[in-house]
């Protein structure tokens, strides 16, 4: 494979950590796909674009081993039947458009749960170290809303060992990959992608990539919530913004899944995830009053029921006075025995004693809603995941079509081994096909100095204050139940925000150039705040994770994606129909729930 060259632009002058960069040191790197993203779906792509000899580099702006990726905890979906012999990828898919409450796109869903097999087998080619049964098989255990069990895992540190999995390969095939390169555009020229642009967070020197085809892969905007279970500087909703700025639209921006159990204590790991399989190992929930409060939402799956459901009524019990007196309600898994939680729930076990020093084999989790998964993202055909600005793709989190208004707990994981594959494919056959590029100096010229403009600005705002704000007004404004008032409201304070963005100060410091990548964060998460306050205010309904106080019931007039741009507002897209076999299956008799979740 050919390694995209890189020569150095204006080097006359070294890293410069001085305000007013005029003068930065500017990488000049050409290759045949770029990838933005170093997680799970960026690294998949990029894997299936070297495996065909093409040059492909990938650009991230953490590093390639914490990706976000790493934090999947559960598990990958695949029907491999290897527990549960009717297991078929079609009853996969029915489950799958089923939760989504009919919003998932039927062709995504098809094609994701069809290849999911395939999926399995390239990470297990790649050398995944999944979970086995005695005689081999890979195990599979149960997971919420899953007619069998087709989660298969590795414990409770499924992402990590998927995410190192990937590295592992992407080393192994040579595949350039810069991780502290922060890209604040994408470079378009007559409508069609040339590149992107962007700084190294630690030098601040720039890079100006040139591509031919360019995949987003920069993960979701759920960041953007008070209580979260991304990480500071993750799901900032990058993709959102670049596609958008690109010329590119947003689908259902509004429909973010809330996981029911994020931690509440320490306030600066607020809402880092509690895996749902420590509910599924048997753990209960209990409300301030110490009352199994899930007898009265689902009496029949109690604390397995569906995500969308659990964190409405953890929300609900908290909402009417009976949370904990930190505004919480309790998991509790003290009564396993200390092997089971050692061995099926270690990566919780250590998080609590990392963060808390609690000892869950003895004391109960104190937790509440989190902010967990962009279900919703950048608008994609539903077959190839292109957007629709030529030569742009994006895969992951940044996309949307698959879960619609709730998403199958360990589908994501399986989604980004698919589509990573059929993405790095229709790049490949894109680059391959394209008969000459054409740049843009003039978009090279304004992203340089939309840099240059914020080294410069010398104002009061700080841009962590400023992310703090939004934070907190969509968590008091369209957090797991929303109304009209509310989310106005939300939208007069991103408005105040949004005009204060012009006062800020960004000071590199000798430590590095974070504060930039954080002014470009702050820019990211208005955007995806605004896309997600106007299509929220839009759907006037109550629909899986989307709960209307005002409008508490499903519209079936509203079972459409709302895709958003700034210049068009909220429009309403259709869905087309589900395939005849599958739909069959989704009207089948809801299955026994007992015993979802365990091994
Ligand atoms: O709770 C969990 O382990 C999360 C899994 C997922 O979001 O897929």
């Amino acid at each position: 494979m050919a390694e995209p060259s890189v020569e150095d632009m204006n080097s006359t002058q070294g890293p410069n950590t001085t305000q007013g960069n005029v003068h930065a040191h500017e990488h000049m790197i050409s290759t045949s796909v770029l990838v933005i993203g170093t997680g799970g779906s960026g690294l998949r792509a990029a894997i299936e674009v070297a495996e065909s000899g093409t040059d492909v580099l990938a650009v991230g702006k953490r590093p390639k081993d914490d990706a976000h990726t790493s934090l999947a905890a559960g598990g990958i979906n695949a029907a491999l039947a290897t527990m549960d012999p009717d297991d078929t990828w079609q009853q996969h898919a029915a489950d799958t458009i089923k939760e989504s409450y009919d919003l998932a796109n039927p062709r995504t869903v098809e094609i994701v749960t069809q290849g999911a097999e395939q999926g399995i087998a390239d990470l297990e080619r790649y050398g995944m170290d999944f979970a086995k049964e005695d005689d081999g098989r890979i195990s599979q255990r149960f997971f919420g809303a899953h007619t069998w069990r087709r989660t298969a895992f590795a414990g409770d540190y499924t992402g990590l060992e998927i995410q190192r999995t990937l590295i592992h390969r992407a080393e192994a095939l040579n595949v350039p990959i810069l991780d502290r390169v922060y890209i604040t555009k994408l470079l378009v020229a007559d409508g069609r992608i040339f590149g992107a642009f962007g700084f190294d967070i630690v030098d601040g020197s720039r890079y100006r990539i040139h591509a031919d085809a360019v995949i987003l892969a920069a993960g979701g905007h759920n960041r953007i919530w008070r209580r979260t279970s991304s990480r500071r500087d993750e799901n900032t909703g990058d993709s959102f913004r670049l596609a958008v700025e690109a010329g590119a639209c947003l689908r259902d921006a509004e429909l973010v899944q809330f996981h029911p159990s994020g931690i509440i204590e320490p306030e600066n790991a607020a809402g880092t995830l509690v895996s749902e399989a420590a509910r599924g190992e048997g753990g209960i929930l209990r409300n301030g009053l110490r009352e199994r409060f899930m007898e009265r939402y689902d009496p029949e799956r109690m604390e397995l029921s569906t995500r969308d459901r659990v964190a409405l009524a953890a929300y609900t019990e908290i909402a009417e006075g009976r949370g904990t007196e930190n505004g919480g309600i309790w998991l509790d898994v003290s009564h396993l025995p200390r092997e089971t939680i050692m061995n099926r729930l270690p990566r919780v076990f250590q998080t609590m004693m990392e963060t808390q020093m609690l000892d869950i084999t003895q004391s109960p989790i104190e937790i509440a809603p989190t902010a967990h998964y962009s279900m919703g993202g950048v608008w994609v055909d539903p077959v190839e995941h292109s957007t629709d600005v030529e030569g742009l793709w994006a895969i992951g989190e940044a996309s949307s079509g698959l879960h619609g208004a709730n998403r199958l707990g360990g589908n994501s994981l399986i989604e980004l081994l698919v589509f990573g594959r059929i993405v790095g494919q229709s790049a490949i056959a894109y680059s391959s096909e394209l008969g000459a590029q054409v740049r843009s100096q003039s978009a090279i010229a304004e992203a340089r100095a939309e840099i240059d403009d914020l080294l410069s600005s010398e104002g009061t705002e700080n841009v962590r204050a400023l992310q703090r704000e939004i934070r907190n007004l969509m968590t008091e404004h369209a957090g797991v139940v929303r109304d009209e008032a509310g989310l106005a409201e939300g939208l007069e304070k991103l408005a105040s925000i949004e005009a204060r963005m012009s006062e800020v100060g960004i000071h590199p410091d000798i430590a590095g150039f974070s504060d930039l990548s954080h002014a470009f964060d702050l820019k990211s998460s208005v955007l995806a705040a605004r896309a997600t306050l106007e299509c929220a205010l839009e759907r006037r309904e109550t629909r899986g994770c989307h709960n209307r106080s005002d409008y508490p019931e499903q519209d079936e007039n509203l079972q459409v994606n709302l895709v958003w741009s700034p210049s068009t507002g909220v429009v309403k897209e259709d869905i087309s129909a589900v395939d005849p076999e599958v739909a069959e299956l989704m009207r089948h008799e809801e299955i026994s729930q007992v015993g979802k979740l365990v091994e």
